[in-house]
């Protein structure tokens, strides 16, 4: 049985730690949820990583809904996220609807938007019909070239109270979850404590509800740069699905991420 949102939300009220990760194919959903993975994000680093672009906008609603399609066949277990591409809920939540509502009839449990504040608007739109929404703030990678790189946010302390704020209104609009990409440890520690919904970190520190990883990063696959919030877990694993095993274990124990994974 496929696991539910409330069910999710329980279990982080509880204290246990979630673990999601990118999966892009049937195969490797396969083996993530048996490994014990409780969400899966069919992320548009697919573009990166799946098709060796250097960032995520090429990525097209086509290719998103392909993607989520072979994820959704190849689990049984863990909740399916679809990313919205670039370009795809940015310019009304009307066309927002009509490509989140394409990813959940391929077999998405969730869509995933970045954008802080100014996305509340369209989160309602999509709750209101019957979407879940996580939403995606921090270091949003579809605009790497407003930010200027693939930096750390939130490092002062105006930026600070921004994405603080960013949170309560995704939160307040109904947003499921909220993932938080690339921020001092303390500020997403701080966002958790104000919420009632569990966030999920990546480079947020250990302090967040859950946390997520690209899975050719953390199986050493993808051949490009790795971000310092990277932990290797194929190292000493005899196997892919032993390896997304232990990342799952060190989640939920807590050992991962470390301060070296924190900023
Ligand atoms: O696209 C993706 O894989 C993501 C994660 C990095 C959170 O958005």
């Amino acid at each position: 049985m496929r696991v539910t949102i409330p069910q999710l939300q329980e279990r982080a009220r509880n204290g246990e730690k979630l673990a999601m990760l990118t999966c892009y194919d049937a195969s490797f959903a396969a083996i993530s949820d048996e490994a014990g993975v409780d969400m899966l994000l069919v992320g548009d680093s697919l573009g990166m990583v799946i098709q060796g672009h250097d960032s995520t906008l090429p990525v097209t609603m086509g290719e998103a809904e392909y993607h989520v399609r072979c994820v959704a066949r190849g689990s049984v277990r863990a909740l399916v996220i679809g990313d919205m591409p670039f370009g795809s809920f940015q310019q009304s939540s009307e066309a927002a609807f009509h490509n989140a509502a394409r990813l959940m009839s391929a077999g998405a449990n969730m869509v995933k938007l970045e954008g802080g504040a100014f996305m509340a608007k369209t989160t309602a739109f999509l709750v209101e019909r019957g979407i879940p929404v996580c939403a995606h703030i921090g270091l949003t990678p579809q605009s790497v070239h407003t930010l200027g790189g693939y930096r750390v946010q939130g490092k002062n302390g105006e930026a600070a109270e921004r994405l603080i704020e960013d949170a309560k209104a995704l939160e307040g609009a109904g947003a499921s979850i909220v993932l938080m990409e690339a921020m001092p440890a303390a500020l997403a520690r701080r966002v958790t404590e104000s919420l009632h919904v569990p966030t999920i970190g990546i480079g947020a520190g250990i302090d967040v509800s859950g946390q997520v990883l690209v899975n050719y990063d953390m199986l050493d696959i993808y051949p490009g740069k790795k971000a310092r919030f990277v932990r290797n877990f194929m190292e000493g694993a005899p196997s892919v699905k032993a390896a997304i095993a232990a990342y799952v274990k060190a989640v939920k124990d807590k050992s991962f991420p470390g301060p070296e994974h924190s900023f």
